[in-house]
Parts: structure tokens; C-alpha cells; sequence
């Protein structure tokens, strides 16, 4: 696209009143992806709940590789006793599709991978996920930000 066009369209949309994540919303749409950037997903706010693990509700979390997702926060055991929490929504379009598979995290809606520790592993992951503190005591888990 000519830049133009991304002007005269620039001003159109604006006519029409959108502006600001609209504006980059119908922008994404139009540039077939090419022109999105994740730079402008919020951080969904402060992280601080607790998880009992005694609980049946949720059994997910007793088994190496189970996961669960509260919050806006997926919680996983990634090894023995090793619980990592992050962030459900992913980096790179800001979808909450995050979940836990294969010993990463992964993203539902383009394939964005990332670690245990955030970090991306694929080009829809290169911004990295947010990761929370998970911190056990007996059976209870505290996940902080
Ligand atoms: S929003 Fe695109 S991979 Fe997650």
C-alpha cells in the first residue's frame, strides 16, 4: 500500500470516528498482519490470587504438564513442584488464547510459542509473555505480579 492510500485512509477512518486501539484494530485487519504490532497490549492489571491445590477443582495442577487458567493467568506445573504462571494474553495480538502444551506455552489463535521463562521461541512469540511469581507453600500456591 501506497503511503498515500495509508493517508487518505488514515483520514477516512478517522471521519469515522475511530481512533486509538480502534484505529490499529481495523489497520491490522487491512495489512494482512504485516503492520501489527503487540507494542500497545495492556497489561491486564495487577496478579495476586491464591490456588489450593488440595482442592478437586483443581486436580490439573497435581500432574507434571497439567495447567489451568484463572485470572487471565495460566497457571502450569512445568516439573515436580515447579509452578510457572503467566499471563493468558499473548504478545503478540494481544488474543487470550495462551495455554500450556508440550512443556511451553503456546498461543491458540497464531502458533506463538514461548518457554517457561517468557521467552519467545517462534516469530509470533519474539515479544515474550509476562510471567508471574508462583510461589507454593504446602499445598497452597500464591501467584503474584
Ligand atoms: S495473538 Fe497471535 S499468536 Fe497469540
Amino acid at each position: 500500500m501506497e503511503i498515500s492510500e495509508k493517508l487518505s485512509r488514515n483520514e477516512f477512518l478517522k471521519n469515522m470516528g475511530l481512533k486509538g486501539a480502534a484505529l490499529v484494530a481495523v489497520y491490522c485487519a487491512g495489512e494482512a498482519l504485516t503492520a501489527c504490532s503487540n507494542q500497545g497490549v495492556a497489561p491486564s492489571g495487577p496478579v495476586d490470587f491464591t490456588i489450593d491445590l488440595a482442592a478437586s477443582a483443581n486436580a490439573a495442577l497435581t500432574k507434571v504438564g497439567g495447567y489451568l487458567i484463572q485470572n487471565t493467568t495460566v497457571v502450569a506445573q512445568v516439573s515436580q513442584g515447579v509452578y510457572v504462571a503467566v499471563t493468558q494474553i499473548c504478545s503478540h495480538e494481544g488474543q487470550r488464547q495462551v495455554v500450556y502444551q508440550n512443556g511451553e506455552f503456546y498461543c491458540n489463535a497464531h502458533g506463538a510459542r514461548f518457554s517457561t521463562a517468557g521467552k519467545g521461541l517462534n516469530s509470533n512469540g519474539s515479544h515474550g509473555l509476562t510471567v508471574y511469581t508462583a510461589q507454593l507453600s504446602g499445598t497452597s500456591l500464591h501467584v503474584f505480579s
